[in-house]
């Protein structure tokens, strides 16, 4: 056992989400029929050996599948990982998460918290009753990073590699290593137990404080939705959503992602119609639905884009745009 009052002892502390990391099926061969968070975060932690004068600490924030996550739950998350990180004692937080909105949440925590330690983010992709379970592994190496002397930001780890919560993104539906951090490259590697580090922790933001305050304080998220362009897209979506805000709806739009075709260009159609919307009053934003690459900067332009953000993490920097 680890005094952890004694100079030089450090706490990490697990929270528990959901996911598959926490799924379990009906058989150990079944890695798709099971059902995701199951396994509470206390039982993953059981038979993972924390690094010498390391003291692990359970809390279950949630128990959820990840398509179902909610901006309450990331509120939760966000509130559990700033009461804990302003401990002397805590040296980082690991949080376990489904894999399919994982991106999402570490961009969220990423922008309100832009913390001066860890928050490492881990999943896995296959069940925890699987015969070959990849959790384990993945929980380890989060938390041989989390207690990683001077690492800072949110990060995702899984399958041995860090990725900065502003780059990383699922890329494959079944594989192991399931994330890329597209042309930013990852932040290291975690081999046996410790970090190679590759390029710099992510660098603080002076917006956090307050954009972490704002979230805490909104009863709901503003509405952002995303829409894609493609061959023949059409702007009907859009005028739905206009006439739903001029019909006062409660919950009526107050933004739109465009997940965008190359270097953020739109289907004419939606183009015309995602200007009308900013003229009624609707934020817009293109985001390029490319896997790699940013929008660059076209003269004229008369929709804002998103730079190098994905739509789903447009639509998080534009809710919280509204939010300030
Ligand atoms: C989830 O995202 O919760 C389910 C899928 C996964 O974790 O791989």
């Amino acid at each position: 056992m680890v005094d952890i009052s004694a100079k030089g002892a450090r706490r990490v502390v697990v929270l528990g989400t959901g996911g598959t990391i926490s799924g379990r099926a009906r058989s150990a061969d079944d890695n798709l029929g099971y059902t995701a968070g199951e396994v509470g975060v206390a039982d993953l932690l059981a038979g993972i050996d924390a690094p010498a004068g390391v003291e692990l600490e359970a809390e279950q924030v949630a128990q959820v599948d990840s398509k179902d996550m909610s901006f309450a739950i990331w509120q939760a998350l966000a509130r559990r990982c700033a009461h804990w990180l302003a401990r002397d004692d805590v040296a980082g937080i690991v949080i376990t998460h489904g894999t399919d909105t994982l991106e999402e949440t570490a961009f969220f925590l990423h922008s309100v918290l832009a913390p001066a330690k860890p928050v490492v983010l881990t999943c896995a992709m296959r069940p925890a009753s699987a015969l070959a379970p990849d959790g384990p592994q993945n929980v380890r190496d989060a938390v041989a990073v989390a207690a990683t002397p001077g690492a800072r930001g949110v990060v995702v780890v899984c399958a041995g590699t860090v990725h900065g919560a502003a780059d990383v993104q699922k890329v494959h539906t079944y594989r192991l290593d399931a994330f890329a951090s597209g042309d930013a490259g990852p932040i290291g590697y975690v081999e046996e137990g410790a970090l190679r580090r590759l390029r710099p922790w992510s660098d603080a933001d002076d917006a956090a404080p307050t954009l972490f305050d704002k979230a805490m304080a909104a009863v709901d998220c503003p509405r952002v939705e995303i829409l894609l362009s493609h061959a023949e897209a059409r702007g009907s979506l859009v005028d739905a959503l206009r006439e739903e805000r001029r019909r006062g709806a409660a919950d009526a739009v107050r933004g739109i992602v465009l997940a965008a075709t190359g270097n953020g260009t739109l289907h004419h159609t939606l183009e015309a119609a995602a200007l009308r919307a900013q003229a009624d009053g609707i934020a817009v934003l293109r985001a390029t639905r490319c896997v790699e690459g940013r929008i660059l900067p076209r003269p004229g332009e008369r929709l804002r884009d998103a730079g190098a953000l994905t739509p789903v993490k447009a639509r998080i920097a534009l809710m919280l745009e509204l939010l300030a």
